[in-house]
């Protein structure tokens, strides 16, 4: 098969230090849309996805958890497999930067550029941020000598390391750039990277002799290749690259790599060099997307707001999921995710537009022609109209999807579903079922109804894995949705006449929002007892002879307590007593949710200096993230007094 009929997608791969939240999701379910998409379009498609293994932060986690790095990643690359295989991600390959051919391979792209002069031996000195693992240049740092990532002091380091001689691609580079409109995607990010590029690029450290997990470096035994050449070879070794050379000309270049805004940089300036000095093609295209925030802001393990995606997946269903994230936020742009939007979106677009449309039309062909198909007959203005539509709308979603605008894609196929929907109004079937006459009629607008709905399965391929196979189910013709590809689209009656639809559970229920929630906050409850219980806590505490709970200085000193101010109180709506807090703790801002609302209004909170308990594990309540606790007194008539500092101090201010 010639090269212009396959197309090759990446994910990046991800780092096994701990589980995947739904932020990663986001990523693999959009290469997994675009790839299924491809195939349905005939493409002989290779989807790459994997895991990034190698690492100090690695080491240092195997190390904490007192087992190898290889069990350590082990154990949590079988994590991703799962959730990728729950959430329907259809890879081609998997790959991990501890397979055998993939060390061996990196191996020998390490040797030839050393061989021909692109990799040489120097010292590297400068600021490094031991918790980000990041270095920093002299004109980054500010007088203070902290990360200004993270705002934690650096140190001073100077080692032996191997550097890569980037600083000699930067014209070639930006030749490239600016001659490919399409290498850097989107638009504003390819201005960015250009910018960055104009302002010079400084060779790169390639090397570290500062820890051991990593593959070694194959002409010098001290030192192990750091992640830019180890990570970003992945693209190419799992190809085949030196080992397979028909695999690795059959898909290399890639058409797509699909990167978070985060780690763009690396692949398109780093990427791209390594490629161009082991003269090799540069991939199509690398687009940069945005992050999914929480409301809490970006999703992090220390800020406790991390959305786990196989919860979701159990209770909503992972078309559902998959929906939300292809439709909700623009493929690009940052977005937000919330329960309360993924709930809106699931009962307002799938179970109210498309389950509908589902259950009105199959309802109608058991009522009026026993549940066979019927015959189309003869075709009126508005027939036309709605067959017309299906055809632009497989058309715009095509050109959308290609562009990985599937929002904009999923937009485009809605607007059909709600035209069928609006079909239905129109012509009145349950007007003409009164009259046999009308018979024919009332035949040619069920037909067309479920003609519509099996467009719609179609293309829904790209976006959700279950529902296409059971929307066919209904229309008795699971076996042929599921082996059709877009081709089939363009015969509006593919569906036999005679053969029987089939009336079956909504394809996606509604979800009352209120419910959920409390649901949600009993079964939370129940784990929080049943672990208090588990671990035997009551029993750590000693009494005295008075009865007295005491507790050790030490128990005391593992609590965190600290001055925090209010910046916005605001009422949490299904509760009576319950505030959502913004506060300040003096480095960063936390939210906490707090059982006041009876007693002090959301104005007369903002600005007050409280006492928090700052290390309590993150909780959800109502749904809402809370990171820590207000402190508050209450006596026996039920009056409630938050404590306070008596004078001011700065929030952030360590209690003890
Ligand atoms: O960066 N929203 O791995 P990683 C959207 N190993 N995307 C998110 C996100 C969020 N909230 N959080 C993370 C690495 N991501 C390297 C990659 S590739 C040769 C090496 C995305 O596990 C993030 O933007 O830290 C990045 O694209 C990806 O998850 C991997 O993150
Ligand atoms: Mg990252």
């Amino acid at each position: 098969m010639s090269k212009k009929d396959t197309f090759y997608v990446t994910t990046p791969i991800y780092y096994p230090s701990d589980r995947l939240h739904i932020g990663h999701a986001y990523t693999t379910t959009a290469a997994d849309a675009i790839s299924r998409y491809k195939k349905l379009r005939g493409f002989d498609t290779m989807f790459l996805t994997g895991s990034d293994e190698h690492g100090q932060k690695i080491e240092r986690k195997a190390a904490e958890a007192e087992t190898e790095p290889q069990q350590y990643v082990d154990k949590i690359v079988a994590t991703f497999i799962d959730l990728w295989q729950e959430l329907g991600i259809e890879y081609d390959q998997f790959i991990r930067t501890t397979d055998e051919n993939h060390q061996q391979v990196v191996q020998e792209i390490f040797k030839k550029l050393y061989e021909q002069g692109d990799i040489y031996l120097d010292k590297y000195e400068g600021w490094y941020c031991t918790p980000c693992e990041s270095y920093w240049q002299e004109r980054q740092v500010s007088e203070e000598e902290v990360c200004p990532d993270c705002g934690r002091p650096l140190e001073w380091v100077a080692e032996e390391s191997y550097f890569f001689k980037m600083s000699k691609y930067a014209k070639p580079l930006l030749d490239h750039i600016k001659n490919n409109p399409d290498f850097i995607q989107p638009e504003s990010r390819r201005n960015e990277m250009i910018n960055f590029i104009e302002e010079g690029l400084d060779d790169l450290s390639v090397s570290r002799t500062t820890f051991d997990w990593g593959i070694t470096c194959p002409i010098d035994e001290d030192h192990v290749i750091y992640v830019w050449i180890d990570a970003l070879s992945n693209y190419i070794t799992a190809m085949g690259y030196l080992t397979d050379e028909d695999k690795f000309k059959h898909y290399w270049p890639a058409d797509i790599h699909l990167v978070g805004k985060d780690i763009l940089r690396f692949h398109t300036i780093i990427w791209p060099a390594i490629l161009m000095a082991l003269d090799l093609p540069l991939p199509k295209q690398v687009f940069g997307h945005g992050w999914l925030l929480t409301e809490t802001g970006k999703m992090s393990k220390s800020v406790g707001n991390v959305v786990d995606p196989l919860e979701l997946i159990a209770d909503f269903g992972r078309d559902a999921i998959r929906y939300f994230l292809l439709r909700e936020v623009q493929f690009g742009a940052d977005g937000t995710y919330s329960t309360e939007a993924l709930i809106q979106r699931i009962n307002s677009d799938l179970a109210n537009d498309l389950g509908n449309l589902l259950n009105r039309t199959v309802s109608m062909v058991e009522q009026y022609f026993s549940g066979v198909v019927p015959s189309p007959g003869e075709e009126l203005e508005i027939d036309r109209e709605l067959k017309d539509l299906a055809r632009e709308t497989r058309e715009k979603l095509a050109a959308e999807i290609e562009e990985l605008h599937f929002t904009t894609a999923l937009e485009e196929l809605w607007q059909f579903v709600r035209r069928c929907n609006k079909y239905i109004d129109e012509t009145q079937p349950w007007i003409l079922g009164r009259d046999e006459d009308k018979k024919d009629r009332l035949g040619t607008i069920l037909y067309n109804l479920l003609a519509g709905l099996r467009q719609i399965a179609i293309m829904l391929k790209p976006f959700l894995v279950d529902a296409p196979g059971e929307l066919g189910a209904q229309l008795g013709a699971r076996q042929e949705i599921k082996k059709a590809d877009w081709e089939d689209l363009t015969n509006w009656q593919g569906l036999r006449s005679g053969s029987k639809v089939y009336k079956g559970e909504p394809l996606f229920p509604r979800v009352d929002m209120e419910e959920y929630f409390a649901q949600k906050e009993e079964e939370e409850q129940k784990k929080e007892k049943n672990s208090r219980e588990s671990s035997g806590e009551q029993e750590d505490i000693e009494e005295d002879e008075e009865g007295v709970n005491l507790i050790s200085f030490a128990d005391f000193k593992k609590m965190e307590l600290k001055v925090a101010r209010i910046l916005k109180a605001e009422h949490i709506s299904g509760s009576d007593n319950l505030l959502k807090l913004k506060v300040d703790l003096g480095q960063e801002k936390r939210q906490l949710v707090a059982g006041i609302a009876q007693h002090y209004a959301e104005e007369e909170l903002t600005g007050k200096n409280i006492v928090m308990v700052a290390n309590l594990e993150p909780a959800e309540i109502f749904g809402v993230k809370s990171q820590g606790m207000l402190l508050a007194a209450e006596d026996e008539d039920g009056s409630l007094a938050i404590i306070q500092p008596d004078s001011k101090v700065e929030p952030g201010s360590i209690i003890s």
